[in-house]
């Protein structure tokens, strides 16, 4: 299963995006996790571009139409999703390979509940198809984890590997959602 990871930040330092590469890192040989890394080089959405989009977007909708499922993890700006996340996406409104893509949607930080459901009203309003059992909230901002301690940390890396084994469950094996999300202590 090729998952695409979408990170809504563009931090050096960002939580959300060592989140994804830890969960590609803990990926099985079954699931491939590659991070976009064309979100940072994407111009501001505009309509007009659409005759000839440039190479990132053309870029970001090769690697979404190669993927099989999403993995979104982005943090919480002003009660609200970042420019960024909201920028990607809005390249990919009525992109038809992204409507019923499964997407799981990853939450670093629990307070942040304004921008995680922005976005899952963006995501669905998109019709993506979003894999609850997959969408996972894990407490990590402020819990002061470098990027290496959250692969050894067994609460957060337990519950990276349940999420993608929940997304492999739902897009591969086909198994009917089994459940909502579940919280997270990362201690
Ligand atoms: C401009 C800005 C606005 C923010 N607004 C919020 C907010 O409304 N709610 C919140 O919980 N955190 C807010 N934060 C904190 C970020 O969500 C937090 O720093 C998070 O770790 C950033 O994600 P990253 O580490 O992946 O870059 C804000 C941070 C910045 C820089």
């Amino acid at each position: 299963m090729r998952v695409l990871a979408i990170s809504g930040s563009l931090r050096a330092a960002s939580i959300n995006s060592a989140l994804l590469r830890t969960a590609a890192r803990l990926a099985p040989p079954e699931i491939d996790v590659t991070l976009c890394s064309v979100v940072g080089e994407l111009p501001l959405f505009n309509p007009d571009l659409e005759q000839d989009v440039p190479s990132a977007v053309a870029q970001l909708r090769a690697e979404v139409a190669a993927a099989d499922a999403l993995l979104i993890a982005s943090p919480e700006y002003a009660h609200g999703v970042t420019g960024t996340i909201k920028n990607a996406l809005d390249w990919l409104v009525s992109f038809e390979p992204f409507v019923n893509k499964p997407v799981a949607v990853l939450n670093a930080s629990p307070r942040a509940h304004h921008a995680d459901s922005a976005l899952r009203e963006t995501l669905k309003t998109m019709s993506a198809v979003i894999v609850e059992s997959a969408s996972v909230s894990i407490p990590l901002l402020g819990a002061n984890i470098t990027e290496a301690g959250m692969a050894e940390l067994p609460s957060v890396a337990l519950a990276i590997r349940a999420s993608l084994a929940a997304l492999y469950a739902v897009v591969v094996l086909q198994q009917p959602e089994h459940g909502p999300t579940f919280p997270v202590d990362p201690r």
